[in-house]
């Protein structure tokens, strides 16, 4: 069995964080969520791994290399243009075979890793089987519809009224027979060949598709409320690591990982909390749920439950919660005087200022 990740599509802004960069690269927990895609891949006893690239092709494989770091061999696979998921697999069928394979989204994040899922599907063999969760606003997804008896009857992408609050989540698992529906599908009206569409194609041939209901999901949909909500569930499960240089005037309370290289002076950090190399902490206190990635400042500042990518600097400036700051962002006390906030702040930021 192969697997192919799909890590094309254009360089967007990561919403909520602005910057043009590789979405599959939106970090959970200080590791990339593509890695947690690719590792469990490895994890569900596949190696042999293609990976649809597009736009971003060079920051990709500059993050992934050859895949020996997650047991894989890996092979890439250009995609002009983000013509659609079918379209990926159109374009992978040199390297797929006839194999079975997973199809990964490599933007999308499944708590618990699936190789469960993988096992199911070994065990029983449908022709495809997909996997769905329930969602708060199914109209940003791939929308399944089941008979009282839970088959997949009909699957609609991205419906003005969903019938359904079950999407589809971004791993799929196909037989051989997935190479005819790609060919069979004309493109929707958003321009791309759908691979919702190929999958109704099996449907409405008699194929046996089967679906399981999934919890513990996430992909990037630019909330920050969501992407801290899974940042906490990751670090629910980290176990205490101490690379880095710690100071005896410093407390590390449970669940904390410091990297090495990173350095902690003066500080009581409470986990589940993780540090990232080159990352100084110093005269600060470092609350539950909180990532801070490499080469980061934090001086004389609190900081919880909150976001911190690489680069950035937080000095003096008492408590920060619940937040998420991106890279190479400086956060400082203002001078007394003049009485005003000055603020250089990218595109869609959102601060809240006491008044
Ligand atoms: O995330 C789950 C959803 O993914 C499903 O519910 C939808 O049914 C499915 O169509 C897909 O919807 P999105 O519109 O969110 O997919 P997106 O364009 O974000 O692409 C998903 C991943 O595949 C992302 O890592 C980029 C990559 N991709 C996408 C396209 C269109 C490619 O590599 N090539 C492509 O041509």
């Amino acid at each position: 069995m192969k697997a192919l990740v799909l890590s094309g599509g254009a360089g967007t802004r990561l919403r909520p964080i602005t910057h043009t960069s590789a979405k599959q690269l939106v970090p959970v927990a200080n590791k990339a969520v593509l890695f947690y895609g690719l590792e469990s891949l490895a994890e569900a006893g596949i190696t042999e791994v293609g990976v649809v690239v597009g736009e971003t092709a060079a920051e990709i494989q500059e993050a992934v290399g050859d895949g020996s770091k997650f047991g894989l061999r890996i092979t890439y696979i250009p995609q002009e243009r983000p013509l659609g998921l079918a379209h990926a697999v159109l374009i992978s069928r040199p390297f797929l075979g006839d194999d079975d394979f997973v199809m990964y989204l490599g933007d999308n994040f499944v708590v618990g890793g699936i190789a469960g899922l993988v096992e199911e599907f070994r065990t029983h063999r449908p022709d495809a089987q997909i996997m769905l969760t329930r969602v708060a606003d199914p109209r940003a997804f791939g929308v399944a519809e089941l008979d009282a008896a839970g088959r997949v009857v009909r699957l609609e992408e991205k419906p003005r009224r969903p019938r359904s609050d079950l999407a589809l989540v971004g791993v799929y698992l196909f037989t051989p027979l997935i190479h005819e529906a790609v060919r069979a599908v004309q493109p929707s009206w958003r321009g791309e060949l759908e691979i919702t569409h190929a999958l109704q194609h099996l449907l409405d041939s008699g194929a046996d598709v089967r679906s399981s209901v999934i919890h513990g999901y996430w992909k990037d949909t630019g909330n920050v409320a969501d992407m801290l909500e899974v940042n906490r569930t990751v670090l629910e499960g980290v176990e205490r690591r101490i690379d880095g240089q710690v100071d005896e005037t410093s407390e590390l309370v449970g669940r904390v990982v410091v990297e090495e290289g990173a350095r902690i002076t003066g500080s009581r950090i409470v986990g589940p909390v993780v540090v990232g190399s080159g990352t100084v902490i110093e005269d600060s206190y470092v609350g539950p749920f909180t990532s801070i990635s490499e080469n980061c400042r934090i001086s004389d500042s609190e900081l919880e439950f909150s976001i911190v990518l690489r680069d950035s600097s937080i000095a003096g400036v008492g408590r920060i919660e619940n937040s998420l700051i991106g890279r190479h962002v400086e956060v400082t006390t203002a001078p007394p005087v003049p009485s005003a906030h000055r603020l250089v702040l990218g595109d869609h930021s959102k601060v809240q200022i006491r008044t």
